[in-house]
């Protein structure tokens, strides 16, 4: 009797574990499939779309592209008739599917410390360069590289020379006092030199400009020697100076400084929120372009967009500022992808994934090459256009016409907050 009921409850745990197993094994199964389907839809389909002509056209174009049989203004012809009917307020074109997974990753690792009885080794001064989000750049570069040096960094001077001609300093864009105080745990930061520094310098700053995009070895062996005999170094055309390759907690400094530190004059700020708030009024959503279509980017870019004399004269004469700017053949460089959008092809792109003509586009450049002639046919893709200027009436005024750089900035804040 105890041995039979012995025996038939060893059967059932068996039966109830072989009956785990299976279950267990289909519910792996079944996982595996889920996850592999997910894969291979993520695959096939990347851009969320699945309009069966436009895939094909895309295979169409990426084949020409590469064969180089057809040439671009055809195949954009045959791209130009993207459907209308797509809707700006279906949501996932709006949305990252990844989003959840993101977050923010500025903070210093466990292992970064900074030593209170650093020996600091001089003075840095930093010479800006370029345009403001290239002279941006340079700003986050310098701090890194005091932080490399162990030296004091001196509030970066802005570019007046270049292409803008903008008379704008630091604190003009940005909040200075934030920004000595938001980099403080990193690098010691001052608005001038001391006046007891200045006294004991020779007429002449040491000048210096490093080669691009150097890695950090290069400013803590070979800058630092430098800047411990003179004492006081000026880096100049400071924009690319620095490998993108940095250890993590030097490229995690990189983002404190572009993303925390610097932070738009409050004049500014305000600016950019009209413009938001009167962009959100008219379209709840709306895409913020930086259309770099401008004369100077073309003529740097070796780029040839097919208006013929007058085109080559107008670029020709501005490539003269690059002394060793080197001539590519324009066809091969679009073809490598190479060549800034055309207003145009933008508006084809964006259509292209998904955002319908009913989106509300807010456009944020200089003066795009040709003007209106350029803009001409992504106001058609987009009709519902809009340019800071676009925005303004008499209640709000532009700061001073040839602060280009704040009208940019402006253009960028509030590209940031879109
Ligand atoms: C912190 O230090 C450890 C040991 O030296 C190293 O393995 C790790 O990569 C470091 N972490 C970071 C973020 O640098
Ligand atoms: C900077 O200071 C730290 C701590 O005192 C030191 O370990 C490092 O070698 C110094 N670096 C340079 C480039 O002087
Ligand atoms: C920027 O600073 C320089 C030197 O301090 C000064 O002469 C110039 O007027 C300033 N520019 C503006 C726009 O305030
Ligand atoms: C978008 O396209 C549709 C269909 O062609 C047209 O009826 C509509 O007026 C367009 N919308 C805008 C904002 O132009
Ligand atoms: C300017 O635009 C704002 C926001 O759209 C509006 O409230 C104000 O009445 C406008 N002023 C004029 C003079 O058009």
């Amino acid at each position: 009797m105890m041995g039979r009921a012995r025996s038939k409850s060893r059967q059932v745990l068996c039966t109830s574990i072989s009956y785990f197993y299976v279950i267990c094994l289909s519910a792996i199964f079944l996982v595996t499939m889920l996850m592999l389907t997910f894969r291979f839809l993520q695959m096939e389909n990347p851009l969320r779309y699945s309009d069966p002509v436009l895939k094909s056209r895309n295979k169409d174009f990426e084949a020409q592209a590469t064969s180089g049989a057809e040439d671009i203004p055809s195949l954009l012809r045959k791209l130009r008739d993207v459907p209308d009917q797509w809707d700006a307020s279906a949501a996932h074109v709006w949305d990252s599917e990844n989003a959840e997974y993101y977050y923010g990753c500025i903070k210093p690792s466990k292992n970064y410390s900074i030593d209170p009885n650093m020996e600091v080794n001089g003075y840095l001064l930093i010479a800006a360069s370029g345009g403001l989000n290239q002279q941006r750049v340079g700003i986050t570069d310098s701090v890194v590289v005091a932080r490399l040096l162990n030296a004091t960094l001196v509030v970066p001077h802005f570019d007046h020379r270049s292409y803008w001609k903008d008379p704008s300093n630091f604190s003009d864009i940005f909040d200075v006092d934030w920004f000595i105080q938001s980099v403080a745990p990193d690098v010691t930061v001052i608005k001038e030199l001391p006046q007891t520094v200045r006294k004991s310098l020779p007429k002449q700053v040491y000048n210096l400009r490093v080669p691009r995009k150097v890695p950090a070895w290069y400013y803590s062996r070979r800058i630092r020697h430098l800047l411990k005999r003179k004492h006081v170094l000026r880096l100049t055309k400071f924009d690319y100076r620095l490998a993108n390759e940095l250890e993590t907690d030097l490229q995690k400094l990189r983002c404190r400084t572009n993303y925390k530190a610097l932070r738009f004059t409050k004049s500014l700020q305000d600016i950019g929120q009209v413009l938001v708030d009167r962009m959100r009024a008219k379209g709840r959503r709306y895409i913020a372009l930086h259309l770099r279509f401008e004369s100077d980017m073309l003529a740097f870019s070796g780029c040839y967009y097919g208006g013929g004399e007058r085109e080559r004269r107008d670029l020709g004469s501005i490539r003269k500022r690059w002394k060793s700017l080197r001539l590519q053949n324009p066809e091969r460089e679009r073809r490598l992808g190479k060549c800034p959008l055309t207003p145009e092809e933008v508006g084809i792109m964006l259509r292209a994934l998904g955002y319908g003509n009913n989106t509300y586009l807010y456009v944020a450049s200089g003066d795009v090459y040709n003007g209106e002639a350029s803009l001409a046919p992504l106001k058609a893709l987009f009709p519902n256009f809009y340019t800071k200027e676009l925005l303004a009436n008499q209640t709000f005024q532009w700061p001073q016409a040839n602060y280009q750089t704040q009208c940019q900035e402006v253009g960028s804040a509030f590209f940031c907050q879109a």
